[in-house]
């Protein structure tokens, strides 16, 4: 979500006269762009924004911008600690940043934004082939751990037309794959609601795949399910995070679903779409959580196998519920625990990637190989990375495969000889 909001920042700046440079000591300005969903991220921005000091006492008449949800949360503390900044704007009011670049506006850009899905921001897309499309804002859930309803505000539906009139034009500019960004896409809600959303979509013509993230597993609906089963755009990979294996702890989350009704989504996602993949998303270390709660996550890896995880220690954030709770867990437990959960998990994913030897996969052409420019990358429509020996393919090409290696984080593939299509 962070990648696309400045995807619209370089839209808006565009407009205005301004190029991208990958050398920060010719930049006039130079934004930053944050996450504060965990402590980490933070931590990054504070120093980077140090560097950022530097640059500008070597460059007269540099401006710095931060953007973001750490913008959002610190508001005008960052330009008291950090007088250099010049602009603090947060995610809901990217537009401003136009008004700023011409001089006409205050050092920050805080507000409840009441009319974003209303308005739609230039985009300047960093890919060709692939393209995000905003299609909510904000989110009302409240998971007890996360600073995202905070700092993103309310949850809002971008009318169905625009989102629409996005997409033909991607489709018209040669675009393939398209994703649909919503903290929650499970309920969006217009004059229509999502299933109805992706039957739309699904009929541009020239979109070939269409995703979305991400699903929130209490919102996951059987209309929902049936509509991934049917519509041929729409890819068999879903999103659902999980984030713990026991109850006690999902409910200190408040994330609205039991663990067995987790699995009962997942048994139907698998009934109705038998080669769907499934990812998700796992906290390691939420206060409170015991060696069994720990255990009963370790289990549900090993009951579930999912595709692919993202794992992460818990994280408090300040004016999150868990961040007051008691039995906050030392970080050395917490440590302990993600490795554990990691090394399960990748003992999982390389099984279900060697399960793909031998089969036939489509898959959209991407480019070169991000580590050896003699392969070419593509992604299944499971959302899995396959590299092939370099061709002279075009980026955007669907094209078949045969999976010859399954390895931990990615697919080795062949041409398949009969069956090329543009
Ligand atoms: N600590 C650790 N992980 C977090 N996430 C969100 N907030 C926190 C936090 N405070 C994770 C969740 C979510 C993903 C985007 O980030 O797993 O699904
Ligand atoms: Fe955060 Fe929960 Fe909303 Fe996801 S659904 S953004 S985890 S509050």
């Amino acid at each position: 979500m962070n990648v696309h909001d400045s995807e619209k920042m370089l839209g808006i700046l565009e407009q205005h006269g301004y190029a991208e440079t990958k050398d920060p000591h010719s930049a006039d300005l130079i934004i930053f762009n944050t996450c504060s969903i965990r402590q980490k991220a933070e931590q990054k921005f504070y120093s980077e924004l140090g560097k950022a000091r530097a640059f500008k006492k070597k460059t007269p008449g540099m401006q710095i911008a931060v953007a973001g949800c750490i913008a959002q949360q610190e508001g005008e503390n960052i330009i008291r600690k950090a007088p250099f900044v010049s602009f603090v704007f947060g995610p809901q009011n990217i537009h401003m940043l136009g008004n700023f670049v011409s001089g006409r506006i205050a050092a920050t850009a805080l507000d409840d934004n009441r009319e974003i899905e209303q308005r739609d921001l230039p985009v300047k897309r960093t890919d060709e082939v692939r393209a995000w499309v905003t299609i909510m804002y904000g989110c009302n859930n409240f998971c007890s751990f996360c600073i995202v309803p905070y700092t993103r505000g309310r949850e809002r539906s971008r009318p169905a037309k625009n989102i629409l009139a996005e997409v033909r034009e991607l489709a018209e500019k040669g675009y393939k794959e398209i994703t649909l960004l919503g903290q929650n896409v499970n309920s969006y809600r217009s004059d229509m609601n999502f299933p109805g959303l992706l039957r739309m979509l699904d009929r541009v013509g020239g979109i070939e795949r269409i995703r979305y993230v991400t699903s929130h597993p209490r919102d996951l609906s059987d209309e929902l399910i049936a509509v991934i089963g049917d519509l041929p755009k729409v890819c068999e990979h879903i999103h659902l995070p999980l984030q713990s294996g026991s109850n006690k702890i999902l409910r200190l989350m408040n994330r609205g679903y039991s663990f067995e009704e987790y699995v009962q989504k997942v048994l139907k996602l698998r009934d109705r779409i038998p080669d769907i993949s499934i990812t998700t998303d796992i906290i390691a270390g939420f206060p409170g959580e015991t060696e069994d709660d720990h255990i009963l996550t370790m289990d549900a890896l090993e009951k579930i196998e999912f595709d692919g995880i993202f794992a992460f220690k818990f994280s408090p954030r300040r004016g999150t519920n868990a961040s007051a709770l008691e039995n906050q867990l030392p970080d050395g437990i917490t440590s302990v625990r993600l490795s554990q959960i990691l090394e399960t998990q990748n003992k999982i994913t390389e099984m279900k990637n060697r399960l793909l030897e031998g089969t036939f996969q489509e898959i959209l052409i991407e480019g070169e190989g991000k580590t050896d420019e003699k392969k070419l990358t593509g992604r299944t429509r499971t959302n899995k990375i396959v590299n092939i020996p370099w061709s002279d393919t075009a980026k955007g090409t669907l094209i078949f495969v045969e999976i010859i290696k399954g390895k931990q984080h990615s697919l080795e593939g062949r041409l398949s000889a009969q069956d090329q299509r543009e």
